[in-house]
Formats: structure tokens, sequence, C-alpha cells
């Protein structure tokens, strides 16, 4: 059964594997700081097992590696596709948004909200790919560590505040789709 409004198949793939590899991201990235929480150590705030992916330090750091590739292969491809197929003039924030924002129509100003929120996340994903790729392969990219002030600390910091930062994303994500689409756009973009 089609469901409309219609989004490309490239698109749907894109969601469900990003929604995938991030959730893998999150509860290994989630294990791996419990054991050395990046703020206050050993002594710092740990987190309950039930947020967590991968059993040990170990563990989540296979699961980690493991999803890496495929969460950032997946973005890539979508950041081809939205630029080979000019997605980003329709789908991305532009000046309409900042107009309608002016504007008086309360449909189009949750509907520019929705597209800034979706177009945000982006980059915080490159942030979490970049700063990780920096812990991940120091010697190799240390212009990436360069970048962080040549401080781990910091790298740490970067690349764990993306947390917080998509778990904010979601739940406003979710609700921005349903205000400006109901359910039935919710279901066009997984089905
Ligand atoms: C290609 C993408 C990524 C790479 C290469 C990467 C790599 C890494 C590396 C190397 C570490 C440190 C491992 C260690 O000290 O043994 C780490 C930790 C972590 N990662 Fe990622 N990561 C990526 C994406 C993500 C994403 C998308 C999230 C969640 C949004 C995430 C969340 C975390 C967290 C919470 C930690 C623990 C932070 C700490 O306490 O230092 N990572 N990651
Ligand atoms: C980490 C989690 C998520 C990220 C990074 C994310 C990211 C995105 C991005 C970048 C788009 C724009 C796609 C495009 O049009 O090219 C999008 C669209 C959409 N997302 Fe998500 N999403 C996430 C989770 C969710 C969840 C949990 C839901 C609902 C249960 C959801 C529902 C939607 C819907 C309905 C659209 C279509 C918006 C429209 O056509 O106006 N997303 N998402």
């Amino acid at each position: 059964m089609k469901v409309f409004p219609l989004q490309s198949i490239a698109v749907k793939v894109f969601h469900w594997i990003n929604l995938f590899s991030v959730s893998v991201m999150l509860l290994s990235g989630l294990q791996i700081y419990n054991a050395n929480p990046v703020f206050g150590g050993r002594e710092g705030l740990h987190l309950p097992p039930i947020l967590l992916l991968g059993g040990w330090l170990a563990g989540g750091r296979d699961w980690h590696f493991a999803a890496m590739t495929l969460f950032s292969v997946n973005l890539f491809c979508y950041g081809l596709y939205v630029l080979l197929s000019r997605r980003w003039k329709i789908r991305f924030v532009s000046s309409r948004d900042v107009k309608a924002l002016q504007g008086e129509n309360v449909k189009r100003k949750f509907y520019s909200w929705h597209r800034i929120a979706y177009t945000a996340i982006v980059p915080v994903l490159l942030i979490a790919i970049l700063s990780g790729i920096g812990m991940y392969k120091s010697a190799q990219f240390d212009w990436i560590v360069k970048l962080f002030g040549d401080d781990w600390q910091a790298l740490r910091i970067a690349h764990f505040m993306t947390v917080p930062i998509v778990l904010t994303f979601i739940p406003i994500h979710v609700l921005l789709a349903l205000r400006v689409g109901q359910k039935k756009l919710i279901e066009s973009m997984f089905w």
C-alpha cells in the first residue's frame, strides 16, 4: 500500500539505516563512556545497563567500531544523493524558511522549524564522525586532533556532546513531524 505523501526509496533507506546505526552508536558509545566517564573520570556519573550495549568496555568498542562504517557510509551516500538530486533545494532550510518565520502563517512556521531541525542535525552527525575519527586514528588524523586545540579532553567532550544533542533532537523532530503532517507523514518516512 502506498502511503502519502510519497518519500523516495533512497531517503527511506537512509532514514532506516541511520536510525538503526545511530542507536547502536549511542548505546555502545555510552558503554565506552561508562568505563571512564568523560566528566569526572572513573568516579564520574555511571549509566544503568539498560542504556548500554556491549556488556563491557571491549564489547562496547566492538559494537561502536562495527557500526561506525555503516553509519558513516550511509550518511555519505545520503549526502551524495541530496547533492546530485538537488534535494537540498526543496527539502532543506532556505531563505524561504527565514521569511516564513517572520510571517503570520502558523502552519508554515512549524514546517520551517521542522526543516531547520532536521537540517541542523546533519552537521552534528558530521561532528560525531570527525571527532570520532580523531580519537580512533589520532596519529594518522592528527590534523583533526589539532582542530580541537590538540586537546584530547576537548575531542572527547565534542564527541560526547553529540549524544545529548541527538537525544534532544529525536523527540523534537518527531513532534514537529506530527505537527506538520500527522501520523501520515511519519508513516510515509517508514513504509
Ligand atoms: C564514524 C563515527 C564515529 C566514530 C569513528 C567514533 C569513534 C569513537 C571512539 C574512537 C571513541 C573512544 C573509544 C575509546 O576510548 O576506546 C568513541 C567514544 C564514544 N562515542 Fe563514538 N564514534 C562515532 C560516532 C558516534 C556517534 C554517532 C555517537 C552518538 C551520537 C557516539 C558516541 C560515543 C560516546 C558516548 C563515546 C564515549 C565518550 C567518552 O566517554 O569518551 N559516537 N567513539
Ligand atoms: C537520530 C534519529 C534521526 C535522524 C538523524 C533523522 C534525520 C532526518 C532527516 C535528515 C530527514 C530529512 C530527510 C529528507 O527529506 O531528505 C528526516 C525526515 C523525517 N524524519 Fe527523521 N530522523 C531521525 C529519527 C526519526 C524518528 C524517530 C522519526 C519518527 C518516528 C522520524 C520521522 C521523520 C519524518 C516523518 C521525516 C519526513 C519529514 C518530511 O518529509 O517533512 N525521524 N529525518
